[in-house]
């Protein structure tokens, strides 16, 4: 470098060149103290940006607060190993960083420091110790895995889980958990599931199968995500063509936030979903509620919205059934979000969690155009018109 500077230096610019001169050894400096500089501002800029990053004022996601035993389990084991850590990275990069300035270059000092090469003792020393120090932290890792893979209780309520692009579909296996209606299939839900307090949930994760029109290669096979609730448990990969398993539970009632955590697609982000935990008794009037058909309603608006819903839209645009399901009635096809409770209290989103039941614009802007607000939903446009859109609002809103 210097060397370069230097023949810089010697250059000599021909006459009537337009070429600048070259800048001086002395200004080359004052340029490479301003880069440094500038570098260690931007550097220290972002390192505070991505702290500040970390910091929510309601973080509901936050496996450092958990809300029930597996999730406890996890952090038992996550806070011991975390100080063990920090103590190995304090330990180690204070001997670097002290060896670093002890022994670096001075003026003067052109010999090597004493080498350590060859030392058998300290060898031995530094080999064994992260041995003994990984070993440490082995033994309650894997005492943990075994304890979070142990089988469920007997009493404990089977969900399957399936993982769609992009919004979760839950379906109680139970066989107290069938509906009264037609030959008793599994209550279902979407976006939201919903357990009871205090109770062992086992969950059993499938790869999507959105098979539309049965046709399970139209489907959403060959997407990986990852099921997370932070408060409540670990994530587990949801694998196309395996089952996995986890296992949660909420002490109290409650609504927990969860969400994809796995990169899955374009709407990998906006594939959240919610746990809403409920006191038994709570649970028992919404399982009696979701063991009944979806409500016809009496309301003419509505009654449009239901026919709508059923039949075939006109002008050979499609229909709603050939994907939603409405206990009950002839819509049956599981591609897509279970409707029959759509407007339960218990049920506060939509569309892979993203927007509120309640929020009537936000059902509306959705029936529209999905691509519009979720970009890839296979939800597809319909170019339904505003009577019609009125229609089904009035109609899905009266699935409670
Ligand atoms: Cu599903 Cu990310």
């Amino acid at each position: 470098m210097r060397r370069q500077v230097a023949r810089d230096l010697g250059d000599t610019v021909p006459a009537g060149s337009s070429n600048p001169p070259s800048p001086s050894l002395k200004e080359r400096r004052e340029t490479e103290g301003t880069v440094r500089k500038t570098l260690l501002w931007a550097t220290a800029v972002l390192g505070l940006a991505l702290l500040l990053g970390a910091c929510a004022p309601n973080a509901t996601q936050d496996t450092l607060q958990p809300k029930g035993p597996y999730a406890q389990t996890l952090k038992d084991l996550f806070v011991p190993v975390f100080w063990v850590a920090t103590a190995v990275f304090i330990l180690v990069e204070g001997i670097i960083v002290w060896i670093a300035i002890r022994y670096r270059h001075r003026k003067g000092r052109d010999r090597l420091p004493a080498q350590t090469h060859g030392n058998t003792s300290r060898e031995i020393g530094w080999t064994i110790a992260p041995a003994l120090v990984l070993a440490g932290v082995m033994i309650p890792t894997i005492a943990t895995i075994w304890d979070l893979a142990r089988k469920p209780p007997d009493d404990a309520l089977n969900v399957t889980v399936k993982g769609q692009q992009w919004w979760w579909d839950f379906e109680y296996m139970d066989e107290d958990m069938r509906t009264s209606y037609g030959d008793g299939k599994p209550i279902r839900t979407a976006d939201v599931l919903v357990i009871p307090e205090d109770r062992v949930v086992y969950l059993s994760l499938v790869g999507g199968g959105g098979d539309v029109g049965g046709d399970p290669a139209a489907g959403d096979y060959m997407v990986i995500h990852s099921f997370w609730v932070p408060e409540l448990a670990g994530k587990q990969d949801v694998m196309p063509g395996r089952t996995n398993h986890i296992l949660l539970q909420a002490d109290r009632p409650g609504v927990y936030t969860g969400q994809c955590a796995e990169f899955c697609g374009l709407q990998h982000g906006r594939m959240k979903f919610r746990v809403v935990a409920l006191t038994q008794q709570d649970w028992e009037a919404w399982v009696e509620n979701q063991k009944r058909p979806g409500a016809t309603p009496s309301d003419a608006l509505a009654r449009r919205g239901m026919d709508l819903f059923l039949g075939q839209l006109s002008g050979g645009r499609g229909s709603c059934i050939e994907c939603h399901t409405v206990g009950g009635t002839d819509a049956a096809s599981k591609a897509a979000p279970e409707l029959t409770h759509f407007a339960d209290p218990t049920h506060e989103c939509f569309a892979g969690c993203n927007w509120d039941t309640e929020d009537r614009e936000a059902l509306k802007a959705w029936l529209r155009n999905p691509d519009a607000v979720k970009l890839g939903a296979k939800m597809p446009n319909y170019h339904l018109t505003d009577e019609e859109i009125d229609a089904l609002v009035a109609y899905l809103t009266s699935l409670r």
